[in-house]
């Protein structure tokens, strides 16, 4: 029985190529396997928008790479998807041409993004406050909670 590999990139001798879009955003170079978290969190399963997801897309620079491409105008937290894959690059579409790429950063502050663990912090014991984190060390992407010093990893939401 021939068994189809399912990371072959071509179907019929042919590559597979997801069409341009004219207006919207493109996020490119997703590390393989990220691309779900980001689908989720963006919320894009319950959005009307069309969205093309390509997961283990041959990339010349990273082997493997996901790729999200919106064909709308939506409004994104960048921030967030800098915690959850820094390397990845928002290309925004205006009438088919790539009209701004942006590199993303670490937000210095995150709130009720990232969640304290520990069970002796206000925020264990008072539901009801915010989850504050400041970046500790861009390098280590380490966060450190505004209320008792403990140190989370910028991709470790929950
Ligand atoms: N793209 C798209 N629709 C357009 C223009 C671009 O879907 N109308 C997509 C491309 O397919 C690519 C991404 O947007 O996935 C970035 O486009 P471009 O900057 O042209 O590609 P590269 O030069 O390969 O980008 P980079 O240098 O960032 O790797
Ligand atoms: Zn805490």
């Amino acid at each position: 029985m021939y068994e189809w590999p399912c990371c072959y990139p071509y179907l019929g001798g042919k590559m597979l190529n997801i069409e341009k879009i004219k207006n919207g955003i493109v996020i490119d170079h997703i590390k393989s396997g990220h691309g779900i978290r980001i689908f989720n969190w963006l919320g894009l399963d319950k959005s009307s928008c069309t969205v093309a997801f390509v997961v283990n897309a041959s990339s010349r620079n990273m082997g493997r790479k996901d790729i999200i491409k919106i064909a709308n105008t939506i409004t994104i937290n960048f921030d967030i998807l800098s915690l959850i894959d820094p390397n990845i690059t928002v290309n925004v579409i205006a009438d088919e041409e790539v009209s701004e790429k942006i590199k993303l950063k670490l937000p210095e502050i995150v709130e009720n993004v990232i969640l304290c663990k520990n069970p002796r912090c206000i925020t264990s014991t008072e539901k009801y406050t915010s989850h504050i984190f400041y970046l500790e060390n861009a390098e280590e992407r380490t966060y450190r909670c505004d209320y008792c010093d403990e140190i989370r990893f910028a991709g470790d939401f929950n």
